[in-house]
Order: C-alpha cells, then structure tokens, then sequence
C-alpha cells in the first residue's frame, strides 16, 4: 500500500508543473479557467503568461506585440526562411519545414537577440555598480568581443543600411518610457553601443531588428534565452507562410541557386588515381 501510494507521487511529481492543471473538464493555465481567457486575452498576452506567470499591463502587451509583429519574416534571403522553402520543395510536411528553419536560428541569424540581452545586461551589471555609463558600454563591448569575437550581437545588416523595424521599434521604446512604462535603460545601453561602433568602426553599423527587439524583451524583463524563443516564435510566422506558399507550387528539390549558375569551386584541379 506505501509502495503504491510513493510511486502515485513519483509519478505525479515526474512532470511537476505550475504552468497548466488539468483535471476532467477543467483546463487551468497559470490558474486562470481557459475559457475565460479564450476571447479575452490575445495571443501575445497568451504567450506572456504562459512564459513569465501573470499577464501583462496593457503598455507591456503593446510592445511586446509590436516586437512580435516586426520579426516574423525577412524574405527569402534570409537562412530560415530559405530553408523553409527549401525544406517544402524536398517534400517535408510544414512541420518538418519549420523545425528545419528555427534550427537555424542561432547566434549569427535571427538567434542574437540571445546574445544581444547578455550583452545589454553586462553592461547594466556594470552601471549597477558605479562605472560611468560611457565606460560601462565601453568595458561591455570589451568584454564582448574578447570572448566572442568581434561582431557584436544586434548589429549591422546584409541587406539594410538603416533598419527600418528596428527604427520604429526604438520610437515605440521611446514612447513607453515617456509613460512610465519601462525605464529605457537598455534602449540607451543599446544606442551606446551603435554610437561606439560608429566611432571604432569610422561608418554606421546600425542597430538591427535583433538589437531592437532585444531592447524591448530586455525592457520588459524577459531572460537573455527567452528572447530568442520569443523571437523563433515570431519569426514561425514568416517560416510557416512561406512553406505553406511554397506548397502550392510545382516545384521539386529546389536548392540554395538555380541549377544553371555555377558555383565556385576551390580545390584542385581533375587528377587521376594512375
Ligand atoms: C548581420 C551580419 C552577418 C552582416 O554582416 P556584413 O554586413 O556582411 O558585415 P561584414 O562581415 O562584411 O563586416 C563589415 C564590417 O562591418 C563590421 N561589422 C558588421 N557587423 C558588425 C557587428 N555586429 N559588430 C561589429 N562590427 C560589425 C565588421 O567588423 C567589418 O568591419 P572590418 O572590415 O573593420 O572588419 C553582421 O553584421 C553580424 O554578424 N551581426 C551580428 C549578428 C546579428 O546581429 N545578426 C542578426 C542579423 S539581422
């Protein structure tokens, strides 16, 4: 009877969560009846609360959505969504198309957000504790680069020599903090690091669409990690569609150049085993 009753709570505590409770005819997320959240909340909110515990005031739904808004695709050209694309011309269901393209959102793609709010938040630790602001984002990106190389997370673009997202997103930033509603303390460490690379650098390497949106996952408390779930969350929107396009059209094992143009190859020239 003991034994039964201890491998009852081993196995209820197995998958112990505080997320959902679910019994017969009843479905709690984070305590809340889910048909009171069905109709009620948005999907951003949703995903807020599912993420961090409690909904968010109506200022922190906003950007965050807007944050979500801006990522979700990039054409084309960008790795993940050719892959998608790719992936679909191979014959891979959609769901095998998105896991194939969110795999490749890392640190160098669509992932830096990651990598970005590590930063911001190094130096934030360093203002913390009393080093003035300018030398604060200076010792950062010190820091940054010697242990990960020089690119730092959030900046340049391929494609856009002023990010158009990351713009808009910055005004929407600056709105908030006119209303009190996040402190835009990150905003400014991000601007610190554009203003510095422009002056190391001697050119613009603006902020781009992960620096911004890493901005405001920072402003609004989210970890370093969760910035890019967040951002592979949004970006699945843009991944999906373009599967779901790709789907629709008769073609077949589509690679990363049409078939007529060469690429270059760097190894030796013919030779023969005798
Ligand atoms: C996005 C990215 C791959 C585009 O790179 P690119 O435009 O091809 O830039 P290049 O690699 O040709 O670099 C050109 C110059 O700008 C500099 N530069 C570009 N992005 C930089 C960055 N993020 N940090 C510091 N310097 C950067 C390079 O150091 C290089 O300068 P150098 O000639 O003095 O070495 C690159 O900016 C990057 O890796 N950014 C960080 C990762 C990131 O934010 N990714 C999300 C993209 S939306």
């Amino acid at each position: 009877m003991t034994q039964a009753f201890d491998a009852a709570t081993l196995a209820a505590d197995y998958w112990s969560t505080s997320i959902i409770d679910i019994h017969p005819g009843s479905i709690n997320v984070r305590g809340f009846p889910i048909q009171e959240l069905i109709g009620a909340v948005s999907f951003p909110q949703m995903i807020w609360l599912m993420l961090r515990g409690e909904l968010p005031d109506k200022a922190q739904a906003s950007l965050f959505e807007a944050a979500l808004v801006a990522s979700v695709d990039h054409g084309p050209h960008a790795p993940s969504i050719a892959i998608s694309r790719m992936a679909t011309s191979c014959g891979l269901p959609l769901n095998g198309a998105m896991a194939s393209a969110i795999n490749a959102l890392d640190d160098v793609h669509g992932g830096a957000g990651q990598q970005a709010v590590e930063l911001y938040d190094s130096i934030v630790a360093l203002g913390d504790a009393g080093v003035a602001s300018g030398d604060a984002i200076a010792q950062g990106v010190d820091a940054f680069i010697e242990t990960k190389g020089k690119y730092l997370p959030g900046f340049g673009h391929r494609f856009h020599p002023v990010d158009p997202r990351a713009v808009k997103l910055l005004a929407l930033v600056d709105a908030s903090v006119e209303q009190g509603a996040i402190s835009g303390r990150y905003a400014a460490v991000a601007r610190g690091i554009e203003a510095l690379l422009k002056q190391r650098k001697n050119k613009p390497v603006p902020m781009n669409i992960d620096g911004a949106t890493a901005v405001i996952y920072a402003e609004l408390g989210f970890a370093p990690e969760l910035a890019r779930g967040v951002f592979c969350l949004s970006r699945a929107v843009g991944i999906l569609s373009h599967a779901w396009e790709q789907r629709g059209r008769n073609e077949r094992n589509k690679g990363p150049m049409p078939r007529q143009m060469a690429y270059t190859y760097t190894g030796k020239p013919e030779r023969h085993l005798t």
